[in-house]
């Protein structure tokens, strides 16, 4: 996905604007540029590829790039490479318009041919540039702006979030969105337009989250919202409710080892006020559902990506062992095209930290269009799925900047745990159960702050694996998925070729890889099935595998058969998975890290995939 910030008001856009897509960079960051309407009401485009520092250099003097009214993107490439060609914003042929455009147009081959037919040149390879000149089109045929706007917009399909500016319209700027976030940021006699709010929390904290096929025109006195079939739209002004502090690095080197550091609160605010303790039960009120309803669900299905998915694993584990509930989970981009079953009494549960991932949202419009109950656990306030959902919870992670998600997987796995506390006391899960649940869960931050304080020993180890070429990651019962977890975070920063398996799984086939250059990193706390994952380990052992083991608090026999040992404290078996992925967040960030790499923002990563 892509970042886009606009401004029109009284002070010098480009600053502003600037510094805003710097806040966006998480979103995509592989080309960046800014349009302004200077002093002369001139259309001024100056892009470049690579990060964003690179555009900051290629500006000229402060002078030259003066206006009150512009539009930024930092790009994730989708069409064309990520060149400063290709880096938005986009013109048409006459240099008039600009536009900068989050999401895919579909269509964008059968517009360009029809444009160029009308002899449009294009220059880029991206589906953004027909925007540009259609829009363009519409103008040269005598349309008022935003009219020409809205005619070029009924004609895409696909997703969009635009910002457009026009020199023959200098006191306006156009926004609309259909499947790309877009708010619209309301200041003090200036407006501001962006992907996400954290590009402009430091000017104003007063929002309107635009929704699908709604456009804005704003000038720098007032602004106007209609549908795209222009029927008026009544704007309902949101206030943030956190501020820039939790948007900056403080002292920690990267975000996502402040991310990892911010954990034991994180997990405390997703149970914060949701235990009720003398009824041995949770409370999640946004879930909008009677116990009866929750009584009568009887399937549920969970769809997400990524790390999200992996947290939908644990859910499965945690919700079927505690309320009998069979659960499947689903890959949102396979889902949503497999014309997926809906039985009656099933619950869907959408898991997204954004709130904003394609693939997830569409799964979930198709089982919404299939009259299933629609669930969503979200990190993001006022986000599309969210928004989209009959009800949900919000994980209360606050923003997550790093790539890498660490601090919305912990606080999404707390949720499903309470989720299946609370189905299952519904059902026949005893209070003896839902009691002792509750003291051990306010038990977890110290007990994440513990490990945490092993950060230095776990960077030493870090150490003796950051060359390898590969490694497999080991895991039984709900450590499978934080097996799995283990393995993206290595391989999504450290660029180091990581599996999770489980455990036993790995006699199948994969011990075929182990010897002397593989690292093992293997689960294996104080549980039902320590015997048997220790058999697999010795497995791994008898063929000189490199064993580095999550272990339990005094289980000192597992040092003879590995190689590094990183103790956990014990908890229960069913909270288990909020301890063990802290020293897998740990040491594939420092692996990262030692390596040189830039951890916050992985090459050819998103921070959320708003594409198919
Ligand atoms: C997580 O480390 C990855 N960056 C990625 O897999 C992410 O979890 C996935 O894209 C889903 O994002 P979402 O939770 O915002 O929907």
């Amino acid at each position: 996905m892509c970042g886009i910030v606009g401004y029109i008001g009284k002070r010098n856009a480009t600053p502003i604007i600037v510094e805003g897509i710097k806040r966006l960079e998480y979103r995509g960051y592989d080309s960046s540029g800014i349009a302004i309407l200077d002093k002369n009401k001139q259309l001024k485009i100056f892009k470049k590829s690579g990060k964003i520092t690179e555009l900051e250099r290629s500006l000229p003097s402060p002078d030259e790039t003066y206006g009150n009214i512009g539009i930024a993107h930092t790009r994730w490439a989708t069409h064309g490479e990520p060149t400063t060609v290709n880096a938005h914003p986009h013109t048409g042929c006459f240099g008039k318009i600009a536009v900068v455009h989050n999401g895919i147009i579909e269509n964008h081959k059968i517009l360009q041919k029809k444009l160029e037919a009308e002899g449009h040149k294009f220059i880029s390879e991206t589906d953004t540039e027909v925007l540009a000149h259609l829009i363009e089109h519409f103008l040269i045929k005598g349309n008022e702006f935003s009219l020409a706007v809205r005619e070029a917009l009924q004609l895409v399909e696909g997703t969009f979030g635009i910002a457009v500016i026009n020199n023959e319209e200098p006191n306006k700027m156009i926004a609309a969105r259909r499947g790309s976030p877009l708010i619209l940021g309301i200041g003090k006699d200036e407006f501001f337009v962006t992907s996400d709010v954290a590009a402009i929390i430091i000017h104003t904290k007063r929002v309107i989250y635009l929704e699908d096929n709604e456009i804005v025109v704003i000038n720098h006195k007032n602004f106007e919202i209609t549908t795209l079939d222009n029927k008026y739209v009544e704007a309902k002004v949101s206030e943030v409710d956190w501020d820039v502090s939790s948007i900056d690095k403080g002292e920690y080197k990267h975000f996502m080892l402040k991310e990892i550091f911010e954990q034991p609160t994180s997990v405390g605010n997703a149970f914060r006020g949701r235990l009720m303790e003398n009824l041995s039960t949770v409370r999640l009120g946004g879930l909008n559902m009677s116990g009866e309803e929750l009584r009568s669900i009887k399937k549920i299905q969970i769809i997400a990506c990524g790390t999200s998915w992996h947290a939908g694993l644990i859910g499965k584990y945690v919700i079927e062992n505690t309320a009998r509930i069979p659960v499947d989970v689903e890959y949102a981009s396979e889902y949503r095209y497999r014309n997926p079953i809906i039985s009656e009494n099933t619950l869907v549960i959408s898991i997204s930290q954004s709130g904003e991932t394609a693939d997830t949202l569409a799964a979930l419009r198709e089982a919404k269009s299939k009259g299933a109950r629609i669930l969503g656990i979200t990190n993001v306030v006022g986000s599309t799925i969210a928004r989209e959902t009959d009800g949900g919870v919000y994980i209360h992670a606050g923003t997550e900047i790093g790539v890498a998600s660490t601090k919305a997987f912990t606080s999404q796995i707390t949720i499903l745990m309470m989720m299946g506390v609370l189905l299952g006391r519904v059902r026949n899960l005893p209070p003896t159960f839902g009691s002792s649940f509750i003291k051990e869960l306010r038990l977890i931050p110290q007990k994440i702050q513990s490990i945490l304080d092993k950060n230095d020993e776990i960077k030493k180890i870090a150490k003796t694996i950051k060359d390898s070429k590969n490694a497999l990651y080991l895991g039984r019962g709900s450590n499978y998925p934080v097996a799995l977890e283990g393995a993206l975070k290595l391989k999504e920063i450290s660029y180091i070729h990581a599996e999770g398996y489980p455990a036993a799984e790995m006699k199948h086939g994969p011990i075929a890889l182990i010897d002397e250059n593989m690292p093992v990193i293997a689960i294996a706390p104080d549980d039902a099935i320590y015997e048997k994952i220790i058999s697999n380990l010795q497995e791994v052992k008898a063929r000189n595998g490199r064993l580095i083991v999550i272990a339990t608090e005094g289980d000192t026999s597992i040092k003879d058969i590995c190689e590094s040992v990183i103790y956990i404290p014990q908890t229960l078996h069913t909270l288990q998975p909020l301890l063990t992925v802290i020293p897998l967040q740990l040491l594939a960030y420092h692996v990262a890290n030692l390596r040189g790499l830039d951890v916050d923002q992985p090459r050819n990563l998103a921070k959320s995939v708003t594409v198919e």
